[in-house]
């Protein structure tokens, strides 16, 4: 098998991969539109041989200067157990060091999978709001299930504890929320002690 960097070609591929997985409600649905602005966050495991079929996909997005997270993880069902998600995360992590990036998490139902590869559990309120702002475009967001894990480079130093940034860049952020028929720009705020973090957004 060989690991390797998304491009444009596999496109059409990685969008079969992630949205199979994405019907079975694993991961959220990607549209084209999406996977042509984030190709340079995937990798893709592709078949040895004559045939190099694209066997699974993986995400790693950048959060913030301590933290990026594993995303769109999806194994072609007839790959699965092989090996193929492993080193994909393996790859994703490689990428995260490189960068120097100390952190790594995922929201997964897959809590022994992400065990065996040295992720641990953390309280999804440890998480930083940005890492929520995905939950408008999941049915779940309001009853979300995922269990929070993070792997930790531990010879990465923490360079940008979240503590550090500008609070207007880690708690107001422009997105756009549909709201009594308008698109409508929305913003986070605190989430209540025990709530669910996507009930954090607010509009007006
Ligand atoms: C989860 C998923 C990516 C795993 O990929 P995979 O290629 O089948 O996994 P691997 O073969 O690399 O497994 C690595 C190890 O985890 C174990 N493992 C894999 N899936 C597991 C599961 N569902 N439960 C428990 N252990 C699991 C394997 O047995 C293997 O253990 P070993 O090292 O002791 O042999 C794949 O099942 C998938 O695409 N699922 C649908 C999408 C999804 O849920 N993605 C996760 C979103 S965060």
């Amino acid at each position: 098998m060989n690991i390797r960097h998304a491009a444009i070609p596999d496109i059409p591929t990685i969008a079969r991969i992630i949205n199979h997985a994405a019907d079975y409600g694993q991961m959220l649905h990607r549209s084209p539109a999406y996977l042509y602005e984030h190709i340079r966050d995937y990798q893709v495991a592709v078949e040895d041989g004559p045939e190099m079929r694209t066997m699974g996909v993986c995400g790693l997005q950048i959060i913030w200067g301590n933290l990026a997270e594993i995303c769109s993880l999806a194994v072609d069902p007839d790959f699965r157990r092989r090996g193929v998600g492993a080193a994909l995360v393996r790859a994703c992590l490689d990428e995260a060091h490189r960068l120097g990036i100390r952190k790594v998490m995922s929201l997964t139902y897959e809590q022994r999978f992400f065990e065996k590869l040295g992720f641990h559990v953390v309280d999804r309120h440890e998480l930083p709001l940005k890492v929520w702002s995905q939950c408008i475009y999941c049915a779940k967001n309001r009853a979300c299930d995922e269990i929070a894990m993070i792997f930790e480079h531990a010879d990465v130093p923490d360079l940008t504890p979240a503590s550090s940034a500008p609070a207007d860049e880690r708690y107001v952020m422009p997105v756009t929320l549909k709201v009594r028929g308008q698109r409508t720009p929305g913003r986070m705020s605190d989430p209540q002690p025990g709530g669910n973090p996507a009930d954090a957004w607010e509009h007006d």
